[in-house]
């Protein structure tokens, strides 16, 4: 079933106006709030997701949202029908820092499956937009995954989550391992524009974990009309509500699962 217009318009001017807001306070000296010790909250975010809810109340008053700073009660939970997941910044921390490399993400989800998707980098202006089944497209132009498919020639990314201090070495170890497997690695600070530049064909392949919906259900979505593959660490289909990613341009997934399988059963075995 066709999707209604309005809806892909919808997200293009969501997150065209975040993108805005964002550019607007860079480097202002704007309110920074702690939600843990090295996770951060700015006014900028909430101003942001608070806009986009009274955008979503007015124009769609039946659809949930799932945003990131604003969301109570449980985010595991899929409801039924329409459902809008928003990251008003993800790279909040380059964000908060002036670092330029940060983007609105949004996806809508029908039943917990990505239908739409526009994700807007403001600093180089580019926009991120699919269709389920309608491909990907860079500001209007459609791309594509790269073609590499080995992982000596491969440039990878990868993120940390923010309970990081408590498994260094778990999270370490594997992007140690990574770099003695490919290319380069890179840690850029924005899952979501990590994972559109593997739709892009600038990076290879990309895996995280205890990433939440809001940083991967538009990006995923990206990727696949791409032509790539998005899964779960255990190979499986991947649904944003899982934590633990791994994404490439399909060539690669093999091989980075595997990676990520001999690691931890190299940990578990205690010979790492
Ligand atoms: C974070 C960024 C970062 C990733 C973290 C995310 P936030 O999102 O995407 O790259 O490593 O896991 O939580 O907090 O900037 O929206
Ligand atoms: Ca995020
Ligand atoms: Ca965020």
């Amino acid at each position: 079933m066709a999707l209604d217009p309005l809806l892909l318009a919808t997200a293009v001017e969501a997150v065209l106006e975040a993108g805005a807001t964002q550019l607007a306070s860079l480097g202002r000296g704007i309110r920074v709030d702690k939600k843990g010790s090295i996770d951060l909250v700015t006014e900028v975010d909430l101003a942001i997701e608070r806009r986009f809810r009274e955008m979503i109340a007015a124009r769609f008053p039946e659809h949930a949202v799932l945003g990131e700073e604003m969301t109570t009660g449980d985010r595991q939970v899929i409801p039924p029908g329409f459902c809008w997941v928003f990251d008003p910044i993800d790279g909040t921390t380059n964000y908060a820092h002036g670092l330029p490399i940060f983007c609105a993400s949004l996806a809508l989800e029908r039943d917990g499956v990505a239908v739409l998707a526009a994700v807007y980098d403001p600093t180089r202006r580019e926009l991120f937009t699919a269709e389920r089944g309608g491909g990907a497209f860079l500001n209007g132009t459609p791309i594509r995954v790269s073609a590499t498919g080995s992982l000596l020639d491969s440039l990878l990314c990868t993120g940390f989550p923010y309970d990081v201090h408590e498994s260094v070495a778990e999270i370490v170890g594997l992007f140690g391992t990574f770099i003695g497997r490919s290319r380069a690695v890179r840690r850029l600070g924005s899952a979501a524009l990590d994972l559109c530049y593997v739709a892009a064909g600038r990076f290879d392949g990309f895996w995280e974990q205890r990433l939440h919906p809001w940083d991967t259900a538009a990006a995923a979505l990206v990727i696949e009309e791409a032509g790539g593959v998005v899964t779960g660490w255990d190979g499986g289909v991947f649904q944003s509500r899982q934590p633990n990613l791994v994404a490439s341009n399909g060539l690669l997934q093999e091989q980075l699962l595997g990676v990520i399988h001999e690691f931890r059963a190299r940990r578990v075995s205690g010979t790492d």
